[in-house]
């Protein structure tokens, strides 16, 4: 199995150990979760958010009654979201994990939330975390991504390194020297065959109030067996 976490760790934790925090949550996330998981969600229900970064995602699950247990590569955001969480008065369950590998059983969360996540991997590490995704989904259990798209602002910023696998690097800002792929729309239904799969698209063009242009791909499935 390929796995790209050890090389990105690094940088992610200069950015968080740097102070590094999102306030807020993308809105396309609140309106996904809303409609796509809250409804689905039994009592009592676990929801992965991996690679929660800051937290913001997490917490926002957490406020509308959702006990999220998160995995992580870097051990400062770790320790954000902990700080985040204990300071609202909010439960939840955060580790690091740089393996390829999920630390959870077979078929334990209701939902998975890789907002912003997969990106940093090649095509085929990709293929492979998609996959131990829907392993430690439940059936019935909701996956929710978002990933950067080409054209998007972490496009712009990366050249590809041409090992075959589709790898690109990021060479300018925070993330400079981060390996990360960026699948055309072929490719994601490559990445996801199999899962029944929905793929969208949001694009923000915020470039004339001084916000960086943004554009990613959105997929979610529910697992059915
Ligand atoms: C763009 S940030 C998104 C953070 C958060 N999901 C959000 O939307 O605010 C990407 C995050 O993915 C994490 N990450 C990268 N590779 C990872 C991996 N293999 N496993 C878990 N987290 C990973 C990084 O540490 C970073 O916090």
């Amino acid at each position: 199995m390929t796995n790209l976490a050890t090389s990105n760790a690094p940088i992610w934790e200069q950015i968080y150990a740097g102070g590094h925090v999102m306030n807020y949550p993308d809105d396309a996330f609140v309106r996904l979760f809303h409609r796509l998981i809250k409804p689905k969600l039994p009592d009592k229900s676990r929801v992965l958010d991996y690679g929660f970064g800051s937290g913001t995602t997490s917490l926002h699950m957490a406020k509308n009654g959702v006990f999220v247990e998160g995995v992580e590569i870097s051990k400062t955001a770790v320790e954000v979201v902990s700080k985040r969480f204990s300071e609202q008065g909010l439960e939840g369950c955060f580790q690091v994990n740089k393996e390829a590998i999920l630390p959870f059983e077979e078929a334990t969360m209701d939902a998975l939330v890789a907002w912003q996540v997969l990106t940093y991997n090649n095509l085929n590490s990709m293929r492979e975390k998609v996959l131990d995704m829907q392993r430690v989904l439940k059936k019935g259990g909701v996956f929710l991504a978002a990933l950067s798209m080409p054209g998007s602002a972490l496009d712009l910023i990366s050249e590809p390194i041409n090992d075959g696998y589709g790898t690109k690097e990021i060479r300018h800002g925070v993330q400079a020297g981060a390996k990360i792929c960026i699948p055309s729309e072929i490719e994601l239904h490559d990445i996801f065959a199999g899962l029944n799969a929905t793929v969208g698209s949001v694009r923000y063009d915020f470039e004339s109030f001084e916000m960086a242009q943004n554009s990613f791909w959105i997929v979610s499935f529910t697992k059915v067996e």
